[in-house]
Parts: structure tokens; sequence; C-alpha cells
């Protein structure tokens, strides 16, 4: 049977995946696609909706990305958000312009609740508006369903046409109802029955996978991040033994972090497949001896893991899949062409093409991170597996300023092990987004007992981020940071002093290099 899609289109706007998200988490299944797709290709997927995402653009400059105005009467319901709404008015006869008055933020809207759209809605609600332009004359055909004080067309439709457009954005939280309006577009307008479940997409993946691999061969490489334990263990599932998994210990990991994945992955953990664990600590130290320059850092940790990797695939020989973790943002954004090179990122993603293999699989290519969370918890995997902050690839190689030595791996993994504990601990009403322990390279003199020391400055960073594009320091309790000071100083040999880093991203990075 053919699942239920509801088909994102793209026009540059930052909530993309925010949407097809919320779509999600009402159990129907959401693609995001560039506006560029044509409209054949969009009839060809059948969508049972169509959202238009918000963009920075203004509808009436001809270079502003536009659509065939025939995607209107496929009979398939449309939903415009924010430019996407001043995009269905344009497209369908309205008048768009510049509004007297932008709106930015918090708005209070006045709402006709008798629309299918916003039904179930209190009358006056909260919504997120994010305009310069607005639609000044709705369409023929269209009524007019909210208002704000300054915006005439809070929201509109023609329900005969199916086609409903909101200024606002339903899809970000500080939109009071958002979700229950994006609930009613799926179900209400777009009659989907919410046939998209992690159990059902687990074990359709799993049956999949074995019809495809049948008796072949795979290889995974594993970094004990949540992207590539959940794909081997997907995989695990399907083909059991015929599927190695290559676990390469960078010596960059946090404190027991081989020994965890080995437990979990290893000979004596739950799961029936080849694993090897490569321990190339020393490798990678040699390779980072003298070295300070964060980039140069970055690339020198992602080559040698190539060579790690490629050195244990020539080892086992021929394989017939490649497995790599990627999930589906990364699709969006490749998609999109859209990347600015602040840092070289490196994932065990990006293998060589130099392993012998004839095809890659992706297993998570579909999924959120929230979702394939979810996938991992129902494939039985710890919590402390699943729900893991993120880890860069490098590791602590960018968490330890300047040269990266053994002393100072070990340094920064006791701090920073001590600095989950006591964040833990403390039960924070919110636990922020990413936190952890990094080494500056400065080292200043003190006093202990009697003596004089001359050691390193332990930085302690952390940060509330949902999309960690941004991010904002956290507001660690006082008490808590002088626990983590005091246990870090007396517990970690070679620090003498212990800094809370306060910079937000922008002009920050989350890590320090
Ligand atoms: P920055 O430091 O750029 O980090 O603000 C944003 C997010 O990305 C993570 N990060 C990486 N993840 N490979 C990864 O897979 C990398 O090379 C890498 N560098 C940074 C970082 O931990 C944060 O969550």
């Amino acid at each position: 049977m053919k699942k239920e899609m509801i088909l994102v289109l793209d026009f540059g706007g930052q909530y993309n995946q925010l949407i097809a998200r919320c779509v999600r988490e009402c159990n129907v299944y959401a693609e995001v696609h560039p506006y560029t797709m044509t409209l054949n290709e969009i009839i060809s997927m059948e969508p049972k909706g169509i959202i238009f995402t918000g963009g920075p653009n203004s509808v009436y400059e001809e270079s502003s990305p536009h659509y065939d105005p025939a995607i209107l009467d496929l009979g398939i319901p449309v939903l415009g958000i924010c430019y996407g709404s001043q995009l269905m008015a344009y497209m369908a006869g309205g008048k768009v312009s510049t509004a007297p008055v932008s709106e930015y933020g918090r708005t209070s809207v006045c709402v006709d609740t008798s629309s299918r759209l916003l039904h179930g809605i209190d009358a006056v609600t909260d919504v997120w508006m994010s305009h310069t332009d607005y639609i000044e004359e709705v369409p023929e055909g269209f009524v007019i369903t909210a208002h704000s004080n300054v915006c005439p067309v809070a929201a509109m439709e023609d329900s005969g046409r199916k086609l409903y457009a909101t200024q606002f954005h339903p899809e970000v939280t500080h939109t009071r109802e958002g979700r229950k309006i994006l609930s009613n577009f799926v179900y209400t307008i777009c009659n989907c029955s919410g046939d998209w479940k992690m159990d059902s997409f687990v074990e359709e993946k799993i049956a999949q996978i074995r019809e495809k691999v049948g008796d072949g061969k795979a290889l995974c490489a594993l970094s004990g991040g949540v992207d590539s334990s959940v794909a081997a263990v997907l995989m695990s599932k399907a083909i059991g033994k015929n599927l190695t998994c290559v676990f390469v210990d960078h010596g960059l990991l946090r404190k027991d972090e081989g020994d965890q994945v080995e437990a979990i992955f290893g000979p004596s953990g739950d799961y029936d497949l080849n694993f090897i664990r490569v321990n190339a600590a020393d490798r990678f130290y040699e390779k980072l001896s003298g070295i300070t320059e964060p980039e140069k850092k970055r690339k020198i940790i992602g080559e040698e893991f190539i060579r790690v990797f490629e050195e244990e695939a020539k080892k086992i020989g021929k394989v017939d899949f490649l497995v790599q973790g990627t999930i589906y943002p990364d699709v969006i954004e490749s998609g999109l062409g859209k990347s600015a090179v602040i840092k070289s990122h490196h994932n065990v993603g990006g293998l060589p093409d130099c392993v012998d293999f004839t095809e890659i699989i992706e297993p998570l290519r579909m999924l959120f991170k929230d979702e394939v969370r979810r996938a991992g918890k129902k494939l039985g995997l710890p919590d402390h597996l699943t729900m893991r902050q993120p880890f860069p690839g490098p590791g602590l190689g960018v968490r330890i300023v300047g040269e990266v030595t053994a002393e100072k791996v070990r340094i920064v993994q006791e701090a920073d092990a001590i600095f989950r504990e006591e964040i833990d601990k403390a039960e924070l009403v919110q636990r922020p987004g990413q936190y952890f322990a990094a080494l500056s390279d400065m080292r200043s003199v003190g006093v202990m007992g009697d003596f004089r020391t001359y050691d390193y400055a332990v930085v302690l960073r952390a940060v509330n981020t949902t999309d960690f594009m941004t991010a904002e320091c956290c507001d660690i309790p006082f008490e808590v940071q002088q626990t983590c000071m005091r246990r870090i100083i007396g517990e970690v040999k070679g620090v003498n002093r212990v800094m809370f880093d306060l910079t937000s991203k922008p002009p920050g990075t989350i890590e320090l290099e």
C-alpha cells in the first residue's frame, strides 16, 4: 500500500525542516523538496497535501522563487506559510505589497474557527509572525480567516479549491496552537490516516534491507555516535553476521566511550555482528604532534581515520554494501547545495571510495535526528547511546586548543566526565543542548597546598540550542559551577584553573575549534 506523504516545497525558508518534522510528529510522513522540482515530478509522487514554506524574498520581484500556478489546480490541498501564503495569493490573482508595519515575533490574531484549518483554535490566539510584505487583497474565491491589528490577512482560504494560507508560522513553538493547525491540515483537509509510525518503519526497513542485501556482505564504519550506531543495529537485525562493523578508536573519544561501544557491539554485547575495534590512538597522536592550526588538525584526523578504516577494509576484502549513517537533514542540505564552510566537518558518513564495495546503503536516509533516536530505542539501544548529545567526528581533537597530546586528552576526558556527572546530578529543569569540557592552551600560576602550580585551564561550555546553527550560553547554577571547579582542580592532575565560556554562537561556535 502506498504510504501517505506531505510534500514540503521549499522556497528558502529557515524553518523548512521544522515544518516536515512537525508534520511527522502528527504521524504523517513529510518530505522537503526544493521549489525547482517540476510539476510532473510532484504529480508522480502523489502527495496527499503540499506545503509552501516561507522564504526571504518578495513575490513581486521577478528574481524571487515562483511556481507554476497550475499547482493550485491539481485538486491536492495546499497550505502556504508566510512567503508561501503570499506566493499563493500572488499566483491566484491577489495583491501582495510591502506592509505599512512589519511584524516580527509573537502576535495576537483573531481567528475564524469555522475554518477547517483553524477549527478548535481559540478565537484569539498567539502566533509567530516574521514578515515585511503582506497580502493586501485576497484573490477571488478566497476569504479571510484570521487577522491581527496590523495584518489584515493573517490567514485566508478557498476551501472549495482546498487552498489555505497563514501569514504566521504554525511550525514554530511560539505559535501556541500551531501543531493543532498543522494537524487539522493533514487530517481534516488532506484526509491522512497517520501511517507514519516508528514501529512500522523499523520492521519495514529490516525487511527491505534483508531483501536488498540477500546473502551479500556489508561493511559499516561505527563511530559510537547515534546515527552510525542505529544504522549498525538496524543492519545487524536484518543480516546478522553478514555485517562487519569497524570501530576506529582514534583516542579522541570521551572517557570510557570506546569500551562502552565495545560492550554494546562487541562479542559480549547483544548484537550478532562481526565487530572490529581498532585502537589507533597512538597513530593519531603521532600525526597530530606539533600541529596547532584547527583546520589542519581536522584534516589530519579525517584523513587518518580514512587510512585506518581502509586498512581494515582491505583485510576484509570485497564487500557488497558500504553502510552509511546519513540522515535526512544531510540529504536536504546537500540537495539544496548550501554550505558555508566555517569548519571542515568530518563524519564517518563521508567514507573512502577506495574501499571495494558495489553499493552504498543508507538505512536512515529519510529520518530526522529525533526519529533516529526513537528508532534506536525501538531497536533496544540504551538511552546513553540514543540520547547522546552531538559529538564531533574529530572528537576531543577540536576540544583541545592547540597541540593534541595524550596527556591533554587525559585531562580533558577527566574534566569532561566530572562536568557531565555534575550536570546530571543537578537535574536542571532544562538540560543544556550541548555541554562539555574543553582544554585551553593557557597555563597559569596557582597555589595548591603550599606549592606553586603552573598548570592548564579547563574551559566548561554549556549551550542551549535547537538547531546547532545558533546557540546561547546556558545559565548553569553558580553552585554547580563551583562544585565542578572544585572537583576538576582537586581530581584532575595538571589543572589549576576552570573557566566558563559565556560566548553565544555567533560570534563563537559551539566547539572551540
Ligand atoms: P560548531 O562548533 O560548528 O558545531 O558550532 C555545531 C555542531 O556540530 C558539531 N560538530 C561536528 N559534528 N563533525 C560532526 O559530526 C564535525 O567535524 C563537527 N564539528 C562540530 C558540534 O559538536 C555541534 O553540535
